[in-house]
Formats: C-alpha cells, sequence, structure tokens
C-alpha cells in the first residue's frame, strides 16, 4: 500500500472521485478504518466530547491531541492523517508553530485549524511557508460555540453565505491543502467546492463536497442524546463495524451518503 498523501487527494478532486474521512482517537480503531479503505483520518478535538466526556472542545489540549496522534498513527501507518490545532493553541504564530510542529512530530501529516479573517490567513501562510500542510475548517467552527451560543448552522442569509465563501478563497490562497466546511447550506457547500482548487470535505455541507468526514462514533451509533440531522449510523443496518466502515465509504463514492435528509 502506498501512503495516501495531499496530491493523491487533489487527483481525487480532479477526477470527481468522492473520498470519505472519518475521526480516529486510538490505534485499535485506525487499524480497523485502514484495513476496511478508509483514506483520511482526523484525530479532531471532538475527543474532548467523544472519548473526555466534556460538553465541548475546549477543554482540550496540545499534548491530549498529540498523545492521540501517536497512537492512531501506530494503527494507520498509511492513511493521510489530520489533526486538530485546539482552540487558542494558534492564537499567534509563534504559538502555531510551535504546536504544530508537536502535532507534526507525533505522526500529523497535516494540522487543521478553525475560522476565517486575516489573522488565519496570515497563520495558515506562516505554517505553509514553514513546510506544515494546513487544512481550513469554516461554516460551524465549534471552537466558536460559546459565540454562536450553540451549535448552529452558518452561512443561511446571503450576507454570512458570500463571506464563507470569501473566506475559503483567501484560505486557499493562504497555502492550505485542504478546507474542511462544516454545517452549512448545500447549495454555499457545492459553490465553495467549484471555486477552490483544493479539496473540501464536509460534514452537515451536502454531498457536492470533494469528500465527507463523520466523528467515528456518530457513523457507528455511539454517541447518545439527539444526533444532528447530517449523521447517519451505518452500524445499524450492517450489524457489524467492518461492514458499516465498507458501507460509509461505498456510500460517499456513490454519492448516495449525504441524502436529502441529511442536508440543510
Ligand atoms: O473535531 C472533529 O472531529 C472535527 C470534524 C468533525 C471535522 O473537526
Ligand atoms: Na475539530
Amino acid at each position: 500500500t502506498k501512503p495516501i498523501t495531499t496530491s493523491v487527494l487533489r487527483q481525487w478532486k480532479l477526477a470527481k472521485e468522492k473520498f470519505s474521512c472519518i475521526t480516529a482517537y486510538d490505534a485499535s480503531f485506525s487499524r480497523l478504518f485502514e484495513e476496511q479503505g478508509m483514506p483520511v483520518m482526523l484525530v479532531g478535538d471532538s475527543l474532548g466530547m467523544a472519548a473526555q466526556g466534556h460538553t465541548s472542545t475546549l477543554p482540550v489540549s496540545v499534548s491530549d491531541v498529540a498523545y492521540h496522534t501517536r497512537s492512531v498513527r501506530r494503527g494507520a501507518p498509511n492513511c493521510l492523517l489530520m489533526a486538530d490545532m485546539p482552540f487558542m493553541s494558534y492564537s499567534n504564530a509563534d504559538d502555531a508553530c510551535k504546536n504544530a510542529a508537536s502535532l507534526m512530530r507525533s505522526g500529523a501529516n497535516v494540522v487543521k485549524l478553525e475560522g476565517s479573517g486575516s489573522w488565519i490567513y496570515d497563520t495558515i501562510r506562516k505554517l505553509a511557508e514553514r513546510s506544515v500542510p494546513v487544512c481550513g475548517h469554516i461554516g460551524m467552527t465549534p471552537q466558536a460555540v460559546n459565540i454562536y451560543g450553540g451549535f448552529k448552522i452558518q452561512g443561511r442569509n446571503e450576507t454570512a453565505a458570500n463571506q464563507i465563501l470569501e473566506s475559503a478563497k483567501q484560505i486557499e490562497k493562504a497555502g492550505a491543502q485542504i478546507l474542511v466546511l462544516e454545517c452549512i447550506p448545500e447549495t454555499l457547500g457545492q459553490q465553495i467546492t467549484e471555486s477552490v482548487s483544493i479539496p473540501t470535505i464536509g460534514i452537515g455541507a451536502g454531498k457536492h463536497t470533494d469528500s465527507q468526514i463523520l466523528v467515528m462514533h456518530d457513523a457507528l451509533g455511539i454517541s447518545s442524546g439527539k444526533a444532528p440531522r447530517f449523521v447517519k449510523n451505518f452500524l445499524s443496518g450492517t450489524g457489524d463495524i467492518r461492514a458499516a466502515v465498507r458501507l460509509y465509504i461505498q456510500e460517499v463514492k456513490e454519492g448516495l451518503y449525504p441524502a436529502k435528509e441529511h442536508t440543510y
């Protein structure tokens, strides 16, 4: 098996081959995901909720993400592995470089950071110039939950949608290699995907993004409480974790997931 790289993802975008991504936090699951053909994994700061039991991602530290990144990498040597820069770990350029280095040394291929605005574009540029591949993350950015007053869909009206589209272009221009779009209307997900040449990974962003990502606990029906609209439990129809992962990969590839009922 050849390692998956950011240039492989760009080729898939050009060829309009949809690919799937999933979060992972430990070696047992990352091994299983890689064995079933999952090309991209993310050590998300969602680990604060999924693994640590917090109500938001804010308590997660760089060393938490680094610890899980090392574990995930041991199980999945060939996946393209992204790691989240946690809340306030990239608030200035020096911290961003130091903390990105820690995640890259733990086995990440790409670091992901949330938000838009000139300071984020400057940070992305600094990291990219220093040989750190970056994934942007816009739309609903969970580290801003206390600004939103809850996990709420973004980009509903035209002004807000245009702002998100403009940030997508700025993020690409700053040197990002990948872009995550979270909880935005499907039409905006499509517009952004067609407007940038880097691959887009959607979660609650409709079926037109180049790729989809789910938190593994959501895809396997482990999460409790009311699931967001975009979540699909792939285990319930299959009864087997490996089959569920294969079904997710296949439904993304064939454009069956996300369906209408999963989109905004
Ligand atoms: O933390 C996370 O799991 C994420 C994805 C859901 C995109 O950022
Ligand atoms: Na995250």
